[in-house]
């Protein structure tokens, strides 16, 4: 075990990063204390995440598609840019960009994202940020949720760490369900996913990425 070692955390993000914000907090409440947020990612050059970083003083990188050439291209950028700052765990926060699995293959149980439904309903290729929320409505099921999982080949496949399920309200819509699914499960598992994998990480002594 490395004694007083944290994961060094990189988070990735596209939007707002409400998610971002509660692993900001938790690492300031000492919540996320075996793990420390040294590096925010976006595929967005404009998504406020990155002022939520940089108003926290944590360093900040935009990578899009476009500028590195394609899927390939990004991938292969992102995993220099992790690898150059140490990075011992990736956590997906509202990233809304599928990677493949040769980028998964390479970070093995390293990286972690947070969805906002129930896995395994409404998840996979096409459901994210509202969309889920919209089907979840539609469908008509009364109680949906977040989960946090482990991220593999598979989009939204891998292992479950943390579910909370969230009721359905008589009259919501898609953004006052978001809002309560934010609320009372993402903002609060998220974080406590963080730190449970992060003091996993320390106490195997922070094994190697290929
Ligand atoms: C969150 O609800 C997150 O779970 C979801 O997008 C929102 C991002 O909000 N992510 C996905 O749907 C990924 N499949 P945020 O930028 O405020 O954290």
């Amino acid at each position: 075990m490395l004694k007083d070692a944290k994961a060094r955390i990189a988070v990735l993000v596209s939007g707002g990063g409400t998610n971002l914000q509660a692993l900001l907090d938790a690492q300031k409440s000492g919540i996320l204390r075996s793990g420390e947020i040294v590096l925010v990612v976006s595929n967005n050059p404009d998504a406020y995440a990155l002022t939520r970083a940089q108003n926290a003083g944590v360093a900040t990188a935009v990578l899009t598609k476009r500028d590195c050439g394609g899927q390939a291209g990004f991938e292969a950028k992102l995993h220099e840019t992790l690898k150059t700052a140490d990075i011992d765990l990736v956590i997906l926060a509202g990233f809304m960009s599928i990677l493949s699995a040769e980028f998964t293959d390479r970070w093995p149980k390293k990286i972690i994202n947070v969805h906002p439904s129930l896995i395994p309903s409404f998840c996979g290729q096409g459901f994210y940020g509202l969309r889920v929320h919209e089907a979840a409505l539609s469908y008509g099921v009364k109680v949906t949720g977040a989960t946090v999982h482990f991220v593999n080949e598979i989009p939204d496949g891998g292992q479950i760490i943390l579910q909370k399920a969230v009721e359905i309200q008589p009259g919501d819509t898609p953004e006052t369900l978001q809002k309560r699914v934010m609320e009372q499960a993402e903002w609060i598992l998220l974080p406590r996913a963080a730190e449970m994998v992060s003091a996993e990480i320390v106490n195997k002594g922070k094994g190697e990425t290929v």
